[in-house]
């Protein structure tokens, strides 16, 4: 962005993470059916938390909530670090930092995890595909992340990835997707941009919501993911899965927010949702981050079933300034927190999105059947 208590009895039995650590195994090219999964886990369900925007320099003392949490898995939504460098030393000391923040690491070694990038950590505040070192950037995150040398991460246009999990006999696709790599300028509106700090004063005097000074851009050049990205996400959505979770750095649903979403490229969204329309890909959800508060945001998509897009952000940044969002299905929460997804495979099955803070205090709770993240009959 510019700049329950989840302790639950008995813990899912983790048979297997990936060879190599905790850190990330994609899913191989093969055939979805024989990708080789990023972790299998028994029991009735799957427990997904994640969270971003973490600043290097605070203290953490989120991480020991989320790990009292116990997920099975934690994303890293973007914005992992600050980097904020326009130069290379910056940029690789801003990793320094990073692998100091003990509590941070401690989790990560003791805990699955996955990772994309946001702006911050891609380079800089609000930055996409002109950043200068996006090369350097893109290898020094595979570095941190635990990538292989010949991982396709390392040499493709973006950091974007898939993987899979076998929960329960059940099969759970995670994309990563990489919204900076090959994002094409914003467009702002002037005028907002020169009244920020007065708009800033009204709204915490008022209460009110405040519009970001960005504005959707339907120009047909304007580019989100790109065209390689596009082609890869295509194929991944033609794969089979009882569940897929989209990770997305910033705001998918979310509408007339004004700051960095998905809404600023409307051609772009709408290609998404047409993708998984042409597709059947049934029972999607999205995760989200970037917003410095955290909130549940739902797309009643035509033609679609809706579209959730769970938002956590910050684990450290916080900003009580709240945007019109027009798909809001909840409070707004500005504290440090985290999310879960918690995947109830029994029955017709369930996915619960829930939003906790740095006090392990759960603050929204909502259950959504599986069945309503299918199409209609046709
Ligand atoms: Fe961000």
């Amino acid at each position: 962005m510019a700049n329950k208590n989840p302790l639950d009895s008995g813990r899912r039995r983790l048979l297997m993470a990936a060879a190599g650590g905790l850190a990330a195994a994609p899913m191989a090219r093969a055939a979805a059916g024989s990708a080789k999964p990023f972790l299998q886990l028994g029991g009735p369900s799957l427990r997904v938390a994640f969270g971003s925007c973490a600043k290097q320099s605070k203290p953490q003392p989120i991480w020991a909530t989320i790990a009292a949490a116990r997920p099975d898995l934690f994303l890293f939504m973007g914005d992992n670090l600050y980097a904020d460098a326009r130069d290379a030393a910056t940029l690789r000391q801003r990793y320094v930092e990073f692998g100091q923040v003990e509590a941070l690491q401690a989790f990560r070694r003791n805990t699955p995890h996955l990772a994309i990038w946001d702006d911050h950590d891609f380079g800089d505040d609000d930055v996409g595909g002109d950043y200068e070192l996006k090369q350097l950037s893109q290898q020094l995150f595979c570095d941190e992340w635990g990538e292989r040398p010949d991982s396709p991460r390392r040499t493709r246009s973006g950091v974007y990835e898939a993987y899979r999990i076998e929960s329960a006999g059940r099969s759970v696709q995670i994309l990563m997707l990489d919204l900076r790599f090959n994002r094409t300028p914003l467009v702002a509106d002037p005028k907002l941009q020169q009244g920020y700090r007065s708009m800033v004063m009204q709204a915490k005097l008022s209460g009110k919501p405040m519009i970001g000074w960005y504005v959707p851009n339907s120009d047909p050049r304007a580019s989100l993911l790109g065209e390689e990205q596009w082609a890869w996400l295509a194929e991944r959505l033609a794969e089979p899965a009882d569940l897929r979770i989209i990770g997305s750095s910033v705001q998918f649903a979310a509408d007339g927010t004004g700051w960095e979403c998905w809404a600023n490229f409307p051609r772009e969204r709408e290609r998404l949702v047409a993708l998984l329309a042409k597709h059947r890909a049934e029972h999607a959800v999205i995760v989200s981050g970037d917003m410095h508060y955290a909130e549940l945001s739902k797309w009643p998509v035509p033609a679609g079933y809706p579209l959730w897009d769970l938002t956590s952000s910050g684990l450290t940044e916080v900003w009580d300034i709240p945007t019109p969002n027009s798909r809001r299905e909840s409070q707004v929460f500005a504290e440090p927190n985290f999310g879960l997804l918690d995947i109830d495979w029994r029955g017709a099955g369930s996915v619960n999105f829930s939003i906790v803070n740095v006090e392990g205090r759960e603050r929204l709770s909502q259950r959504v059947a599986l069945d309503s993240l299918r199409f209609a009959a046709t």
